[in-house]
């Protein structure tokens, strides 16, 4: 077993990380984080997921096809409809809350004021750049396992994250690159019963400010419900 302090670093220096260096990530090293992904647990042990990297010419081009659908979209409010998964729009109340926080929280330290739309669409674009990430990373699910196959993936994606982390790499998981299935679709070879979920921008974090700000971390009290005795 690995110390619990440097365990416990390892949990809390994991951080959205929202502005990246064009450093290339070599491709031994993404290969080893990507590989400890898989020591997750899954369901019955199925692995129902795939991810697919995108880098170099591959990275921008998909940038760009993102970028050039938002703006055609422009007038959509919140998530685009991904036709394979849905979520509400806006969020369900109580919830909603603590995404205006996120959201309140990246706006001020991005010197951005909540009424200047402008500067908000700019910020939508930035996901579609990946932060500025090297790599960009799409995950879809099997569509035959609905919560269990989304399930799984998140383990997947959180031990990657984590093995990320402890190798000096930031990461962004990014609902907005789970917006436009058919443009990632062109892409890759993707099998038909897969849909794609989300995807994850990963690289060097610069020092840019927005890269210390620290969403809340909510007390487990908060989130356990109480007993009917
Ligand atoms: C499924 C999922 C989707 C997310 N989508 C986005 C996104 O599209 N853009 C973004 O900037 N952050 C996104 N995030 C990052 C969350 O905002 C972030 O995890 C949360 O605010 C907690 O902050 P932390 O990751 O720094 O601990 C997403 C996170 C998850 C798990």
């Amino acid at each position: 077993m690995i110390d619990n302090d440097k365990f416990q670093t390892l949990l809390q220096t994991r951080r959205s990380t929202r502005d990246f260096l064009p450093t290339e990530v070599d491709e031994g090293l993404l290969k080893e984080i990507l590989n400890d992904g898989v020591n997750a647990p899954s369901w019955s042990n199925t692995r129902p997921y795939l991810v697919a990297v995108a880098t170099g010419a591959q990275r921008d081009r998909i940038s760009k096809a993102l970028i050039e659908r938002l703006r055609e979209n422009a007038e959509v409010k919140g998530m685009a409809a991904n036709p394979d998964f849905t979520h509400e729009v806006p969020y369900p109340d109580g919830l909603l809350q603590r995404s205006q926080k996120v959201g309140m929280g990246i706006y001020e330290i991005l010197g951005i004021d909540r009424s200047d739309k402008q500067a908000r669409f700019r910020f939508m674009e930035r996901n579609y750049e990946f932060f500025g990430a090297p790599v960009a990373l799409f995950f879809f699910t099997h569509k035959g396992l609905d919560q269990f196959g989304t399930l799984d993936l998140g383990l997947y994606m959180q031990n990657l994250m984590l093995s990320a982390t402890n190798k000096g790499l930031g990461t962004c998981p990014q609902g907005y690159l789970g917006n436009y299935p058919d443009i990632i679709k062109a892409e890759f070879d993707v099998p038909e019963e897969y849909a794609l979920v989300c995807g994850m921008s990963l690289g060097y974090p610069s020092d840019h400010p927005i890269n210390s700000w620290q969403a809340e971390r909510l007390n487990i009290d908060e989130l356990t419900v109480g007993s009917k005795d």
